[in-house]
């Protein structure tokens, strides 16, 4: 059967005439073999257990289907497994099922974002599910969003507008104000902005990790002192290493009050924001100019899937639209490429909207909700007196034994991870205020109260 299929030459791409048996063959082999590294995560753990993948480079002919998946299979197996319940260390869930497929149905569309007429239905569905998350997060008409290829582009797409309309574009003197437990993310953005770290002023955080408002005044001060331009400042929305939540009431009225530009990072917590989940200090967003929300960290919708919304999409326009000569316009309708960094770029919204769809409101806050309580849940357990615990309103706690120094911490979290591991609990190990720690992401809807009962004993070990 595999020789078959590729010595006829028509199975290079999908036939146009009659029927696609032979590439339909194909399909539920590979949908087999991947459903078949799912189904074995249980026994094999969340890290690759065959690391005997060879990364083999094209031959001169072409290689049979067979030997083609014989390669799938040992990429698989050297892989890591989000769907594993023990996956605990980032803000990788397991993917929901019907993202899965949006990303097969975006692949065989082939449909190109850059322009409405090399993706008609899917630039009409980004433009409509960009308006519906900004309206829930309580935008009005005016507001919109553009997908990106991540948090960090979204981020990206928000500063560069945010510089372009504070008249900065080419200043050296501007700059942008994060707090010091913001991502890394900001590092690059300031670097691709042709400005550097200097230009990145961090505000110190209070003791549940959040912007600390009497600093970020101070720094204002004396940014206008040595007569630096803010062009933006950024409220996280759910920090890395601990989740906190910035005041995002109170750098609103600031920013209103200077006419500075308010960009939400909500890659972690924003998504929460369309739900009535009671989340503390989620309040004011609609407050903002840009939010970026990143519903492959947390929901499993595949990756990539990020979105920038903004209150005012005409910001987006007059910063990204440079015009496509080659490209014809459609009166109305926005070429998706003019309004944001990417140029081609893939129908990544449709895994998004099949996988809301699928889920609808009550199946999105069901997944949110049940991610808090497992964070409850360990907090509730873990040794108080054993353990310093970092956390905050959403769902990710870093913690390291008391007392400890920053040396040991380097020796005791190693010593941890590799110890977990070797039960099939995989945990992160970040850096934060000059220690390791150890950090678990309670963003699997695999893990039952039991797998946690079974770290915490782990860890008390
Ligand atoms: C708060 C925050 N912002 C931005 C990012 C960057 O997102 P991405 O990795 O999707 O580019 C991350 C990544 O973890 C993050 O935690």
């Amino acid at each position: 059967m595999a020789e078959d299929l590729i010595n006829n030459k028509d199975i290079y791409f999908p036939s146009y005439l009659g029927t696609n048996d032979k590439l339909i063959t194909l399909l539920n082999r590979a949908s087999q073999t991947l459903c078949d590294w799912f189904s074995v995560a249980d026994k094999n753990g969340p890290l690759p257990f065959d690391e005997s993948f060879k990364c083999t480079m094209p031959a001169e002919d072409g290689n049979s289907a067979d030997d083609l998946f014989s390669e799938i299979e040992s990429l698989l197996n050297n892989s890591f497994n989000p769907v594993h319940p023990c996956s605990l260390a980032h803000l990788d869930p397991p993917p929901l099922i019907f993202s899965i497929l949006g990303d097969l149905i975006a692949a065989g569309l082939n449909n190109n974002l850059l322009a409405y007429e090399l993706s008609p239905s899917a630039t009409l569905l980004e433009e409509s599910l960009c308006k519906w998350f900004a309206k829930k997060l309580g935008f009005n008409d005016f507001s919109g969003g553009i997908a990106a290829s991540g948090g960090t582009l979204s981020n990206l797409n928000a500063l560069i507008a945010a510089r372009n309309n504070s008249g900065l574009g080419t200043n050296p003197n501007s700059v942008l104000l994060v707090s010091e437990d913001a991502h890394s993310s900001f590092v690059k953005c300031i670097r691709v902005m042709g400005l550097d770290t200097a230009n990145l002023v961090r505000i110190k955080t209070d003791k549940q990790g959040r912007m600390d408002i009497n600093d970020l005044r101070k720094s204002l001060d004396k940014c206008s002192i040595e007569n630096k331009k803010i062009f933006a400042i950024v409220a996280t929305l759910g920090t890395t290493v601990r989740g906190a939540i910035d005041p995002i009431k109170e750098i609103s009225e600031i920013c209103k009050q200077r006419n500075i530009w308010l960009h939400i990072d909500g890659s972690i917590g924003g998504i929460f924001a369309i739900t009535s989940i009671p989340i503390e200090g989620l309040n004011n967003i609609n407050q903002a100019n840009s939010i970026t929300i990143n519903p492959q960290k947390i929901i499993g919708i595949t990756k990539t899937s990020s979105l920038l919304l903004v209150s005012n999409m005409s910001t987006l326009e007059n910063t990204f639209n440079t015009g496509l000569p080659y490209i014809s316009s459609k009166e109305n309708i926005i070429n998706r490429g003019e309004i944001g960094i990417q140029g081609s770029r893939p129908a990544e919204i449709i895994k998004l909207w099949l996988g809301l769809r699928f889920l609808g409101m009550n199946g999105i806050e069901n997944i949110l909700k049940s991610s808090i309580k497992r964070k409850d849940f360990f907090i509730k357990n873990i040794s108080k007196n054993k353990f310093d615990i970092y956390s905050g309103p959403l769902h990710i706690v870093s913690f390291l034994p008391k007392k400890l120094k920053p040396k040991d911490s380097d020796v005791w979290t190693q010593t941890k991870v590799n110890e977990l591991i070797n039960n099939n609990f995989m945990l992160s190990r970040p850096k934060f205020k000059g220690k390791y720690f150890l950090r678990v992401v309670m963003g699997n809807y695999n893990t039952k109260e039991s797998h946690i009962e079974e770290l915490l004993r782990l860890l008390d070990a």
